[in-house]
């Protein structure tokens, strides 16, 4: 979604802007534009498109000398994506100007009033209120001016303003929607997210909510609404520049998918001893009595928390509810101090988790975050946090991030199932040695379907429609694998408990239309099998993704991928690689742009 940088030095800023929100368009974005203070006046460059067509316009600018300036990259939610709707807006006089992530809710009314006392638009977005708000505001010090425009605007914001009275300074406010400030030698940044400046710095001050600051190329002040001066803690960065690197892939989203196994390497080194595992700080929050647990989360995010509900019930008995976050407060949801809440997110800053979190917490839950973005908003705000480690994750399409928030929930539930006495001693000592040989089976199984995967690709590139099935545990791996698939190759995908299929999707099984069938759980597989063969009377090409141990020899299929030897509890992790490499190859043979899909957007921090 949306990116933001500022930047304050004696560098040349538009160069800074531009290469800073490059390492944002991972995001998705539909524009872009730059503002920089050039002799103390302002100027503003936008295009609609991508930052390579921005560049052009700043090249037939000709050279662009400023060292301060502003950035944005738009993901279009009021008004089409365009040159004028492109940030940042300026205020009527072009003295003032801002770039805002975010959506402020009462645009409208506010716009009316501002338009009554003459302000002239240029744009149809809900942004442009807060540099007009700022003109009528601003009587000489900016960050009371922010102040009050913080009490009138609604909704989430990152804003970042500029203006021809202070040519080497500029300001942040945030509520609901990230921004952190750079720390660099006499010259200083703000931005969205921390990946924008990893090449840059390290170090960082990430805003509370309400927070202002004052950036220039000294120092960095941060004020309360009360507009007193605040004191920050330093926030210092373990992600590398170039784990932002495509590192010799062609897509980030087949780099992301090759560095599974060191995830996997990563989230259980030092967790286990013989019979136990630790789970570090969030122990003492799963050592409470709960009476049900829930999962909420979006996307990719939730397809895990859906494998985390069969994960926990199996091993820890305890019920649980999986809830996607956007739904969860419109409905009753029974959550109070006897729920532990388990959020899932990536990014930490998607808005519909980021305010299931809040609900959750103010009904008295106790909340433990999987999050792979340490001092994200998801991260502060949960009683407790363990952290995904999977590093940056670029492509849109989660691929590392979504086996590792996997491997937790078998963490946790292993762990629950511990603490309830739920589990043998003898077996979890048999589940830790599966655990510790899941990274090589996650690297032989990326490598022996690397080429049936480009073959299947290549089958199903035509289709129209693709159907994903299976029961139990392999139904949550079929929503995944058909999200996967239609995210980046356009195809349209659904997932169906494979005993569904027979109520309404049948009828679109012809010659030829291709069906996956996930078979990892003995308990279903045969169940499943014979779902397989009611797709095959009626002409549909099956590939089956089944683990070594079923009894898929019982069955013709068109394609059968078989997951490495392990206990198949693990085999759950596994069956997701063929799916991502599959929907790679496709969107590959479609020529799709598969690290940014259209429309589409990596953190999403609107409602
Ligand atoms: C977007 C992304 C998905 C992601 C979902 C949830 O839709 O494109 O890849 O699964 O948001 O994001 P989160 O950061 O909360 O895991």
């Amino acid at each position: 979604m949306c990116g933001i940088v500022g930047y304050t030095g004696n560098a040349n800023a538009a160069e800074i802007l531009v290469n800073g929100l490059k390492n944002l368009e991972y995001r998705g974005y539909d524009s872009a534009g730059i503002a920089v203070l050039n002799e103390n006046k302002l100027n503003s460059y936008k295009s609609k498109g991508s930052l390579d067509m921005l560049e052009d316009k700043l090249a037939n600018n000709g050279k662009i000398v400023a060292g301060t300036g502003i950035g944005h990259t738009r993901w279009a939610t009021h008004g089409v994506p365009s040159d004028f709707n492109s940030h940042p807006h300026s205020d009527c006089n072009g003295k003032i100007t801002i770039v805002h992530n975010g959506i402020i809710e009462n645009y409208q009314v506010l716009k009316k009033e501002l338009l009554t006392k003459g302000h002239k638009f240029d744009s149809s977005t809900d942004s442009e209120v807060v540099v007009h708000l700022l003109e009528d505001l601003y009587e000489g010090d900016m960050v009371q001016a922010l102040i009050e425009v913080d009490k009138l605007i609604e909704g989430s914001y990152a804003i970042v303003a500029i203006s021809e009275d202070e040519p080497e300074t500029i300001y942040g406010l945030k509520k609901d929607s990230p921004l952190v400030a750079g720390i660099g030698r006499e010259e200083n940044y703000l931005a969205s997210d921390i990946p924008a400046l990893l090449s840059k710095t390290k170090d960082f001050y990430i805003f509370e909510d309400d927070e202002i600051a004052k950036v220039n190329r000294e120092k960095i002040e941060f004020y309360g609404l009360n507009g007193k001066l605040l004191e920050k803690d330093v926030f210092e960065a373990d992600w590398d520049a170039d784990m932002v690197d495509k590192k010799g892939y062609d897509h980030f989203m087949l780099k992301e998918i090759n560095e599974q196994p060191d995830v996997a390497r990563r989230i259980m080194a030092d967790r286990f001893t013989e019979t136990d595992i630790d789970l570090g700080d969030i122990e003492e929050i799963l050592a409470g009595d709960y009476k049900k647990i829930m999962i909420t989360a979006c996307g990719t995010a939730y397809h895990s928390g859906v494998i985390g509900r069969f994960l926990i019930e199996e091993f820890a008995d305890i019920p649980v509810d999986v809830e996607v976050a956007s739904e969860l407060r419109y409905k009753k949801n029974f959550i109070d101090k006897n729920t532990l809440m388990v959020v899932v997110s990536q990014s930490g800053e998607t808005a519909d988790t980021l305010a299931a979190l809040r609900l959750a917490k103010k009904q008295g839950a106790k909340v433990v975050a999987l999050t792979n973005v340490i001092g994200s908003s998801v991260d502060r705000e949960a009683d407790s946090s363990f952290q995904l480690m999977a590093g940056p994750e670029i492509s849109v399409a989660s691929t590392k991030a979504y086996v590792a928030m996997v491997l937790v929930f078998y963490l946790l539930a292993l762990k629950l199932g511990n603490l309830n006495n739920n589990i043998s001693k003898a077996r979890l000592k048999e589940l830790i040695a599966g655990l510790k040989r899941l990274p090589y089976r996650i690297q032989e199984t990326i490598s022996e379907f690397d080429e049936i995967s480009k073959e299947i690709a290549e089958s199903i590139k035509d289709y129209k429609s693709v159907f994903f099935i299976g029961r139990n545990i392999d139904y949550a791996l079929a929503l995944e694998g058909a999200l996967k698939l239609k995210e980046i190759s356009y195809i349209h995908a659904e997932a169906h408990p494979a005993g569904e299929l027979k109520h309404g999707s049948l009828a679109l099984i012809e010659d030829g239309v291709p069906v996956f069938a996930i078979t990892t759980r003995e308990n279903v597989a045969m169940k499943t099998l014979s779902n397989i063969e009611e797709v095959m009377a009626r002409g549909g090409q099956v590939n089956l993704i089944t683990a070594k141990n079923i009894e898929y020899d019982k069955i013709e299929v068109d394609n059968k991928l078989i997951l490495p030897e392990m206990d198949n509890i693990w085999s759950s992790v596994l069956a997701a690689i063929p799916l991502q490499l599959i929907s790679y190859y496709t969107a590959l043979e479609l020529e799709r742009n598969i690290d940014k899909p259209r429309n589409l957007a990596k953190s999403v921090t609107v409602e």
